[in-house]
């Protein structure tokens, strides 16, 4: 379904940039606003537009509405009780079980296919597999992200769900061969929401990478400041506050332990 046909004629679809620069994140609902059919399959089908390395599609969407589910993901996702407030959550799972299956249903893993084909026998996927399905996967959430925007909806990634693997993957049944890369909160916004600052110093870097001297991070810093600390009583507030509060944080120790778990997933290995 279009959008177009998903909301009537009655409403605008807006211009892409507009919406893209409008875009914020949205971390309180409107809980008896709830999201209808026609917002949900709107952002659903945006999402499966979305660009997908040979088409391969190497993703799938959980779609939650389930409170018990989003009760369990808000304490699951570093104790996060917006999750459990939001009427609808997606989760972009990285799936490579679907091309196995795949393989296997139509013989790919029978020793007279691979003399015929002259191929490897069965391979589990590797590194390179999940570089280009993790694109897929994220890709997808964008779309679905900027889908939300333009039919009413606001949305908020949460990167926590890559955390207490062994525990969101009992809860969504996760097999090997995937892992939940990304997962997005949405609903009707609650307030306006004024958009968040966005630094660009030392963003973009003409034909090759360019490490930054002293007087490039500085304008970082005084940007930061100006931007996320108005106030700010000693230079590198901000700098300050995401190494202590992001950096070196119990939650990063905590996805860090996970992803090492997800890989194995991803490989075929057990844990
Ligand atoms: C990969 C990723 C993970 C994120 N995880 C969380 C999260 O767990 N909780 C949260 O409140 N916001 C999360 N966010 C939202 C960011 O904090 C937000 O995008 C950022 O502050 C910029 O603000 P904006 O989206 O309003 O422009 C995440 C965003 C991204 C892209």
């Amino acid at each position: 379904m279009q959008p177009d046909d998903a909301m009537g004629e009655t409403t605008p679809v807006r211009d892409a940039l507009e919406l893209i620069d409008r875009r914020t994140s949205t971390r309180k609902f409107d809980e008896p606003a709830g999201v209808t059919d026609a917002q949900r399959a709107a952002v659903l089908h945006a999402a499966s537009r979305a660009p997908s390395a040979g088409a391969m599609m190497m993703y799938s969407i959980i779609d939650i509405r389930e409170q018990a589910t989003l009760d369990r993901l808000a304490v699951l996702c570093d104790d996060q009780p917006m999750i459990a407030h939001a009427p609808w959550a997606l989760v972009f799972v990285v799936d490579y079980c679907k091309w196995i299956d795949l393989f296997e249903h139509v013989g790919c893993f029978e020793d007279a296919f691979c003399e015929r084909h002259g191929c490897t026998p069965k391979r589990h996927p590797g590194l390179g597999d999940l570089a280009i399905a993790s694109q897929d996967a994220v890709i997808a959430a964008q779309n679905a992200v900027i889908a939300a925007e333009a039919v009413g909806l606001g949305s908020c990634y949460i990167g926590d769900v890559v955390e207490q693997a062994e525990e969101v993957r009992d809860l969504l049944g996760l097999p090997e061969h995937t892992f939940p890369l990304s997962m997005l909160i949405l609903g009707v916004p609650a307030k306006a929401r004024p958009q968040t600052p966005h630094p660009r110093e030392n963003l973009v870097m003409p034909e090759r990478y360019r490490r930054a001297d002293a007087a490039t991070l500085d304008a970082q810093v005084a940007e930061m400041d100006a931007m996320f600390r108005p106030h700010a009583r000693e230079a590198g507030e901000r700098v300050v506050d995401i190494y202590t509060r992001k950096h070196t944080s119990p939650f990063m120790a905590e996805m860090s332990r996970s992803m090492e778990l997800w890989i194995k997933n991803w490989v075929g290995e057990d844990w």
